[in-house]
């Protein structure tokens, strides 16, 4: 939580930072994890949502496996905690090297995403002399209605395999001597808030496995990937795992010993960061006030880049409430974090908490204008 101690503490911290609350973190991973024991389904946090290597040591303790998109993210959940045993690999492009160094780690599963990419795993494995498990990403042509950037699995996406490849993709296997099918994955696209579309889901994965098994192709995993929203308007409500596990049990037909996957990463992460700044300088413009503070989109891109929306406090002040564009130092107009929000008078000096930040903040930091990376700040620590 974020009150009036941890503010003192944040005004002697250089800004800007990313302030992670463990707690918060903490009691998140205990809500998901008895919601996913109780039904007995298995959690692969995806690790680009966060990556940072505390965080990813805490998520590794409670026995989480990992989904990764580069060798680099295996590595570190490796070094983390996580067992290589319970790591999937995604990821529409994965390059022969991280092929290669993922076979020799002995990770999971590769999640497939074409016929020419089983081909080139199914060749690395055999000189390897290994034998991979895949399962196949299957574009399910679902609307997501969330941002078109993060949305995955509609006609028009690079991600998952066409259904009408499905036939072709079944004779192949059998001439790929070294790798094995073992389950289907989905992942229809991020931050969605409409339960409905993943009941969707649901209905489609259903009418996939009655055709897997019409081939006799028995399926052992079914994987539906990430997805699962979370207020960004409060920033203390707790995402919907309630209602997301028990709508996935309403709603998909499990057929005897399979197992359900899933892959979350915004709505584990997502509430436990803020991205802490100072304000620089108010500066009039002809219809606004800009308050110009020392965080930008090179510490957060999200607003940038997908018109996201991230509730902004001012935790200094409490003085009368005017109307603000709270914008970055950076030399792009896009470096607006939110425009004509209200807010408390807001002077030079004041500290504005970015809130729910966690989720694709830090990792998506980047350093144009050669500006630092943010650091980061534990509450364990304060
Ligand atoms: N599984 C796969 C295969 C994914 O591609 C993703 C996210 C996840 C799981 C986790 O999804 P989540 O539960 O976090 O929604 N940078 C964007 C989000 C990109 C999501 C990419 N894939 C943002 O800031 O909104």
């Amino acid at each position: 939580m974020i009150n009036k101690i941890t503010t003192d503490k944040f005004s002697k911290i250089e800004t800007p930072f990313y302030y992670y609350d463990l707690d918060l973190l903490r009691s998140t991973l205990n809500v998901i994890k008895k919601e996913a024991d109780n039904s007995g389904y298995k959690i692969h946090y995806a690790v680009k949502a966060n990556s940072n290597p505390r965080i990813l040591k805490i998520i590794a303790g409670y026995g989480f496996g990992a989904d990764c998109v580069s060798f680099n993210e295996i590595d570190a959940a490796i070094v983390a905690g996580f067992n290589a045993s319970d790591i999937v690999f995604a990821g529409v492009g994965k390059t022969d090297k991280d092929i290669n160094a993922a076979l020799n780690t002995g990770i999971y599963c590769f999640n497939c995403e074409s016929i020419p990419e089983m081909e080139v795993i199914n060749q690395l494995a055999t000189a390897q002399n290994k034998s991979a498990l895949i399962a196949l990403r299957i574009n399910p042509y679902i609307e997501a209605h969330t941002h078109k950037y993060i949305t995955t699995g509609i006609e028009e996406s690079k991600f998952g395999i066409n259904t009408w490849e499905l036939d072709d993709v079944i004779k192949k296997l059998s001439d790929f001597k070294n790798i094995r099918l073992i389950g289907i994955h989905f992942h229809i696209g991020s931050q969605i808030t409409r339960m409905s579309v993943f009941k969707s889901l649901c209905a489609r994965i259903n009418e996939l496995q009655v055709w897997f098994s019409s081939h006799n192709i028995n399926l052992e995993i079914i994987n539906v990937g990430g997805g699962l929203g979370i207020d960004y308007e409060n920033p203390e409500t707790n995402p919907d795992f309630p209602g997301y596990f028990s709508l996935l049990n309403e709603f998909i037909d499990l057929y005897p010993g399979q197992e359900l996957h899933i892959e979350p990463g915004r709505s584990i992460v997502g509430q436990c960061g803020s991205l802490i700044s100072k304000v620089l300088f108010i500066k009039n413009g002809s219809n606004t006030l800009f308050a110009i503070i020392d965080a930008g989109m090179t510490d957060l891109i999200r607003p940038a880049l997908y018109q996201a929306h991230h509730k902004i406090e001012n935790l200094t002040s409490a003085g009368n409430i005017l109307r603000y564009d709270v914008v970055g130092p950076v030399c792009e107009s896009s470096d607006t974090f939110a425009k004509f929000i209200e807010l408390p008078e807001t002077k030079r000096g004041d500290i504005i908490a970015i809130r729910s930040a966690g989720a694709y903040g830090e990792v998506m930091a980047m350093r144009y204008n050669l500006r630092d990376l943010p650091k980061a700040v534990f509450s364990d620590d304060l």
